[in-house]
């Protein structure tokens, strides 16, 4: 028998209207749909945003993934993960595994995917993508997120403050993913070089709560939920 696919489908940042048409259609006819489980019993981001779209026939398969930096723990994880996938696609039955954003973006969906395809050589994985969270960002800020030569760097963390300096000295603009256990620091670095008034945050892009702060110049201790994104226009763009 044919194994089934795993499609790896990104949702988009929030609302569950900013799905692509294609991978739409894919979760609502496949008969298994995964996701990150929720922390604390809570419903995943993932798993609420595609809620609307499922049928009650659709097997849904919450998937562990803990929030350590160990790599064995983490190895563990999706190693555990692919085997329940793969329990469905040697049956030849299909897997969606939904993700925020887009799944080739800082997604655990790449981790799920390797550790499936070294234990199962055999297993089809097809990937769909989705809109990434500084995309989203930038629509709900209504600015361009780069134009004309722009460099864009998008900084998945900050682990020192250095690193943040080197790509202000080079970027044109700057994205800060994860940066609600940083804001403090992060916020002086930009006062110190005068580009509070260029910097933006989303809280939780595009969902119903969304917060949004333009210009960060009297927010020097904002305490932001995990899903917030930072840009930074460190070039002002020319009119
Ligand atoms: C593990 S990364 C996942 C990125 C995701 N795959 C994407 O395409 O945007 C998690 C980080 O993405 C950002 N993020 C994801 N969704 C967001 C949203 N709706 N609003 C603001 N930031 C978001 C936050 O910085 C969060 O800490």
């Amino acid at each position: 028998m044919q194994p089934g696919i795993l499609y790896g489908i990104g949702v988009g940042p929030g609302d569950p209207e900013l799905i692509t048409v294609k991978g739409l259609g894919i979760l609502k006819r496949v008969p298994i749909v995964a996701f990150p489980a929720g922390v604390q019993g809570k419903p995943g981001m993932a798993q609420q945003m595609v809620a609307q779209w499922l049928n009650s026939s659709q097997v849904q398969l919450a998937l562990s993934f803990p929030y350590v930096q160990d790599n064995d723990i983490l190895t563990q994880a999706w190693q555990a993960a692919a085997e329940r996938v793969w329990q469905y696609l040697e049956l030849g039955q299909d897997v969606a595994f939904v993700s925020e954003g887009d799944v080739s973006f800082y997604s655990t969906f790449t981790y799920l995917a390797q550790a499936l395809q070294q234990l199962h050589p055999k297993a089809v994985v097809q990937t769909i993508p989705g809109i990434c969270s500084p995309m989203a960002a930038a629509a709900v800020l209504g600015i361009p997120l780069t134009i004309r030569a722009q460099r864009l760097v998008v900084l998945p963390a900050l682990y020192t403050v250095g690193e943040l300096e080197a790509v202000l000295d080079w970027a044109d603009v700057v994205v800060l993913m994860k940066v609600s256990s940083v804001y403090e620091q992060v916020w002086k670095v930009l006062q110190q070089r005068g580009l509070l008034e260029q910097a933006y945050v989303v809280e939780r892009a595009t969902l119903p709560d969304q917060v949004v702060y333009a210009g960060l110049r009297f927010r020097p201790n904002l305490k932001l939920p995990y899903f917030s994104v930072l840009i930074v226009q460190v070039t002002k763009s020319p009119n």
